[in-house]
């Protein structure tokens, strides 16, 4: 895609980017896979929303809204039966649909339904949908799509700015050239996936030196080909191309309250056959992960202290408004409700609305 040069300028206001009550429509990261045993029901907060995530007799993760519909007892102190969540106060079931399937006082189940929401696993993480059906693919790697492959998780963080303040640290070349000493392009190219996921693309070259570079140094001895795709602006997918090695690093965040992050970083690469080709795998993904760490270690000092405001943007930061640009076209929901959200236009024109039809039906 072509990015016309209208971009966002420090005096026109984003609706979503580094906005705390807005988030994009799409996939987020719940728990790690390995944090849910079968049998196991656990509670989470996601974007401002309480919910209940387990894992039934079938292997399957499933989601609902938190809040037993009886009485609201909380469902995570439920118990697992089979593939359904019985509620620990008066014992009502339901089934991975959330269909109400038993009250142990009736006869007959009443005819109730609780919010569920689209699971998938996918990189060792649970992810949910926050709408209700999943107009879009999980995050993906294309190059692993058809692939097995080995994951390691990095680290998980808390930090105290806004994801989007975090994610775009991936394209801002003045942070590579500057901070990292690595040398970027002035140029980042970005190439539009879908409505919901974009891909910048780089070349960069080690300076002399530096302490990343030398590491890496035995895997590459060409430029190092870096592109980052961004999923509905809170997953990004980081893959580094030295000669034949392929190593993919994703960030994936999600809001929490106060407009803070909380995230995961995972480390991934195509699985190699062998006892050999797994200890190679093993030796560069703990490298990789010796190195990450060591990468972020300044990022998560600056990030914890950030009162981010991006009042002056300048050329070399044309990738991140071709960024912004992008999430600003997403469909966005409000914080907690999870209901589309509205411009402040759009609530004054329906309380104007309302207050009007009050007015008429007194
Ligand atoms: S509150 Fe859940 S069954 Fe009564």
């Amino acid at each position: 895609m072509t990015f016309n040069s209208q971009n966002l300028s420090s005096n026109r206001k984003s609706k979503t980017f580094n906005n705390p009550e807005r988030f994009i429509e799409g996939w987020y990261w719940a728990i790690p896979t390995n944090n849910l045993r079968v049998g196991e029901v656990k509670a989470i907060t996601l974007l401002g929303r309480d919910l209940v995530i387990y894992r039934g007799k079938d292997r399957k993760a499933v989601t609902f809204d938190a809040y037993c519909p009886h009485m609201g007892a909380h469902l995570a102190d439920g118990k697992i039966e089979g593939n359904g969540l019985r509620c620990s106060f008066h014992q009502w079931k339901f089934d991975r649909e959330g269909f109400c399937v038993d009250i142990p006082c009736f006869d007959e189940p009443l005819p109730l339904k609780l919010k569920t929401w689209p699971t998938a696993e996918k990189y060792g993480m649970i992810w949910i949908w926050t709408g209700e059906v999943p107009l879009q693919p999980l995050p993906f790697i294309p190059e692993l799509e058809a692939q097995d492959f080995d994951v390691t998780i990095i680290s998980q963080f808390v930090t105290n700015c806004h994801p989007h303040a975090v994610i775009i640290n991936a394209i801002d070349t003045q942070y590579f050239n500057t901070l990292k000493r690595v040398a970027a392009e002035n140029i980042f190219e970005p190439q539009e996936l879908n409505q919901y996921a974009i891909t910048f693309t780089n070349n960069l070259q080690g300076r002399k030196g530096n302490y990343l570079a030398k590491l890496m140094r035995p895997f590459y001895k060409n430029d190092l080909n870096y592109s980052v795709c961004y999923w509905y602006g809170s997953t990004s997918m980081v893959t580094f191309i030295p000669n034949s090695l392929h190593l993919h690093v994703m960030f994936t965040l999600r809001l929490i309250a106060g407009g803070k992050t909380e995230g995961y970083t995972l480390l991934m690469m195509k699985k190699r056959q062998g006892m050999v080709g797994k200890l190679y795998n093993r030796l560069v993904l703990s490298l990789g992960k010796v190195l990450s760490q060591d990468f972020l270690k300044v990022d998560a000092k600056i990030l914890e202290k950030l009162k981010f405001d991006f009042r002056t943007p300048v050329n070399t930061d044309q990738a991140i408004m071709q960024f912004i640009n992008h999430l600003e076209r997403q469909p966005a929901l409000s914080w907690g409700t999870w209901q589309q959200a509205r411009t402040s236009r759009d609530t004054e024109t329906r309380d104007n609305r309302d207050k009007w039809r009050d007015n008429f039906n007194d």
